[in-house]
């Protein structure tokens, strides 16, 4: 096995803790690792090196870009939905012009090495916008170019740049003389909501899932922000960093797009309740619901079909709702708050 090296922005963020996990325990990979913060002690042995820096400034990613020839970019850094709300020009800043910024690493990356990069991006299914409850409920499982309208800062922002992206693989400066030998490979996943057992999101609007299970391990009442019926597709970690590796993984020519759903499982919010209270009985969990996160939330699809993951790169998820519960987040959640 060669030695990769590999970017990883936000590293620090849940994505980057399963991934730079993962990478550790299974592949020789040299990871260097850029947040805007410091990054847990438990990662650091697993990092060849730390960066602390600002993705919206060129210069540090210049820098990085001195310093080491990367095979392979993962732009994880972002303002998730409901932080994006607060604060739209911050997201613009960071969601759009970092990804801008990265990609031009990336050429310059290509550029100098002389060969392809890959960029690996996850997106989500904030890109998706059903207008109202009954449209969602008929629609129910949703392709790749169904219902790309968007009603969040995040949404837009990540619809935008898997565009961006795409550009960059395949029409960058096409107005060029000469062809141009540096390539960006491209490759994007919609996320659903992510449910780790070892971190907590901060700043989403599918935080409620994860945010009701740690509660409850930890024996704090949660009065949840969301109603009983909402239904949004989610997975759990392990299964988020599958497919983010596999689509890396998967040979060029095997791809027929450049934007993936990946789905696992679509429980409403009162089943996550019920799978929670089966593991903590004596937890307090009820259910107030905040209308404008709600009014996202039901914006967002029941599922996805991601029926073009599983022909393109075997895609399948390891993890449906039981499996999930039973064998990764209550033995893996319990351990951590009961020690
Ligand atoms: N988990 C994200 C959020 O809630 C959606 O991809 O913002």
């Amino acid at each position: 096995m060669s030695t990769r090296t590999i970017l990883i922005t936000g590293a620090n963020g849940e994505i980057g803790h399963g991934l730079i996990d993962y990478l550790a325990t299974h592949t020789r990979a040299r990871v260097v690792a850029l947040d805007l913060h410091p990054l847990d002690e438990s990662l650091y042995r697993m990092c060849y090196r730390t960066v602390i820096g600002d993705i919206t400034e060129m210069s540090v990613l210049e820098s990085l870009s001195t310093g080491f020839d990367f095979d392979t970019i993962f732009h994880l850094a972002a303002l998730l939905s409901t932080r994006s709300e607060r604060q739209p020009p911050l997201a613009h800043r960071v969601n759009v012009n970092g990804t801008l910024n990265l990609l031009e690493i990336a050429v310059l990356q290509a550029r100098l090495q002389g060969r392809e990069i890959k960029f690996i991006f996850p997106s989500s299914i904030a890109v998706y916008g059903l207008p109202d409850l009954a449209t969602k409920a008929q629609v129910g499982k949703i392709k790749e170019h169904e219902w790309c309208q968007p009603r969040t800062m995040y949404g837009i922002n990540k619809l935008y740049t898997e565009q961006l992206g795409g550009y960059y693989a395949r029409y960058y400066r096409q107005l060029d003389a000469d062809e141009r030998p540096e390539h960006v490979d491209f490759r994007s996943i919609r996320f659903p909501g992510i449910i780790s057992a070892h971190t907590l999101p901060t700043g989403g609007t599918s935080d409620f899932a994860p945010e009701m299970l740690h509660n409850a391990a930890q024996g704090k009442a949660y009065p949840c922000f969301v109603r009983e019926d909402t239904c949004i597709p989610f997975m759990v970690m392990p299964d988020a960093v599958r497919a983010i590796t596999l689509l890396e993984a998967a040979p060029r020519d095997k791809l027929s797009r450049q934007v993936y759903n990946v789905g696992a499982f679509n429980p409403s919010a009162e089943v996550i309740r019920a799978s929670t209270l089966k593991a903590f009985p004596r937890a307090e969990i009820s259910f107030v619901p905040d209308l404008k996160r709600q009014n996202i939330l039901d914006s967002w699809p029941l599922d996805v079909d991601d029926s073009a993951a599983q022909q393109d790169w075997n895609w399948h998820p390891e993890y449906d709702l039981e499996r999930a519960f039973s064998e990764y987040l209550i033995p893996a959640i319990t351990e951590r708050y009961h020690q």
